[in-house]
């Protein structure tokens, strides 16, 4: 985000820079811990199956929208709306989002917190070359039930994005994301392969990638919509405000495709990485958070150099939750800083320090106070990941899919999109899309939770 724009905006430096960026904000933990674990709990490829429909057919319009009226607006999340829809009721929609940023990055930060964690703990040794699947859960039981080390955790990784947020969006997220996002695709291939070579990969592999419609719920659906928005960052105006930051000289559509299949990629790579070694491991799918933090030390165990290899996933997985962190942020800050004329400074510290105290309940909901660790649901932690993570981001991008669909309209949409020369082959497919398939779809899957009462 060097150059400023016209209305004195940044602007990401480049096409690629702005890729990187958008891809960074949505490959994160949400890939690599939050999705194994549903798919876990899901019922395996079943759910994949059904994730990835999702993905393709509403994630990649929702997103398309988001970005394209952040760039025509040039403004926040709630700014996007009043600017469109002036003196109405749609920047209920926006706030929504601005609220649920703030929701998500109170839980986020703390699985965040959990990567740095390990991170010291794979450098000080903790996993030995042998550790077993019990010593692994333990280890992990007694880490994730520690008050100190969870609240302390939260606090600097709340901490670091705030330092980064604060000294502008972009400067800093494009040159990590060119640099290291490379090096974490390479590391998970890696890992990929050594996992589906292990004896017993055979069943992961199965659990994973051979659909058994037999194995779903009631509530498949609503946590793979969820899951799908919440992997693409989308529903919650992480994507407007990105948007906002595009020059009109870049095509939306190709870099919508491309970031939807770069975060779906990641996901899956997770998933070939998480089952077969569970499996081999002897460790149950529905373990829930802790999942991948249970695995993933008995794999590195499997590896020459583990402790090396350990180390380097820790501290990439840490810097992906990082760039997806400070877009979480960047939300509620660019809010505060349009709408209440904040400086950037102020409006940082005192979103951080809000999140912070909203964060701790989710720090202390694994075994350190049992009140928290007992609520329905699975604990403070789970159940703000399934209102927040999956429930506001599916409502926000069915507010978003009709808003674009029907307020702001297909057609002012399409022409902000093929500005500059850009044709849109696909415009009617995706109106039809945004004005009938999303808001219908999600409606429903909406309903059906509630008539069945299925809600977590
Ligand atoms: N998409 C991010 C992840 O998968 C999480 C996120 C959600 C970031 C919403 C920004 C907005 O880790």
């Amino acid at each position: 985000m060097t150059n400023p724009s016209a209305t004195g905006r940044g602007v990401w430096s480049s096409k690629t820079g702005f890729i990187l960026a958008a891809s960074g904000s949505a490959i994160g933990l949400g890939n690599i811990w939050r999705f194994p674990y549903m798919v876990g709990e899901g019922g395996g490829a079943a759910f994949v199956v059904i994730y990835l429909g999702f993905v393709f057919l509403l994630g990649a319009a929702v997103m398309l929208a988001e970005l394209a009226l952040g760039r025509h607006t040039d403004r926040n999340a709630v700014g996007a709306f009043a600017a469109t829809a002036p003196g109405t009721l749609w920047k209920l929609v926006g706030m929504l989002g601005v609220i649920t940023g703030v929701a998500i990055l109170s839980f986020y930060a703390v699985i965040a917190g959990w990567t740095v964690g390990y991170l010291f703990k794979t450098v000080t040794g903790s996993f030995s070359q042998t550790i077993t699947a019990q010593e692994s859960q333990a280890i992990f039981e007694s880490f994730a039930a520690s008050p100190i080390a969870n609240v302390g955790l939260l606090f600097v990784f709340l901490a670091v994005t705030s330092i980064v947020v604060w000294r502008g969006v972009s400067g800093g997220i494009e040159l990590v994301s060119k640099t290291l996002m490379p090096v974490l695709l390479a590391l998970l291939v890696l890992l990929a392969i050594r996992s589906v070579t292990l004896s017993g990969a055979g069943a992961g592999l199965e659990f994973y990638l051979a659909p058994d419609f037999s194995r779903i719920s009631a509530g498949t659906f609503p946590a793979a919509l969820g899951q799908a928005f919440f992997s693409l960052s989308l529903g919650m105006g992480a994507m407007i405000t990105y948007g906002s930051y595009v020059s009109k000289k870049i095509n939306l559509v190709t870099s919508t495709g491309i970031i939807c299949l770069f975060d779906t990629l990641i996901a899956l790579l997770a998933g070939l990485i998480i089952f077969p070694a569970l499996f081999h491991a002897g460790l149950s799918p529905e373990s829930g958070p802790g999942l991948v933090f249970q695995v993933l030390p008995t794999l590195f165990a499997e590896l020459p150099a583990g402790q090396l290899f350990g180390a380097a996933f820790f501290l990439l997985l840490a810097i992906a939750a990082l760039t997806s962190t400070i877009a979480l942020l960047e939300v509620p800050v660019s809010y505060v800083i349009d709408e209440w004329g904040w400086s950037r400074g102020k409006a940082v510290a005192a979103t951080a320090i809000v999140t912070f105290l909203i964060g701790v309940p989710s720090a202390l909901a694994s075994g350190a106070v049992p009140f928290f660790s007992d609520l329905p649901g699975g604990g403070f932690l789970s159940l703000m990941s399934i209102v927040f993570g999956s429930y506001a981001l599916t409502i926000g991008s069915l507010g978003l899919a009709i808003f674009v669909g029907y307020r702001w309209g297909v057609q002012a949409a399409v022409a902000e999109i093929e500005s500059e020369g850009v044709t849109f082959g696909l415009k009617h497919a995706w109106g039809f899309l945004l004005r009938f398939l999303a808001p219908v779809g999600i409606t429903a899957i909406l309903v059906y939770i509630i008539a069945t009462q299925n809600y977590f």
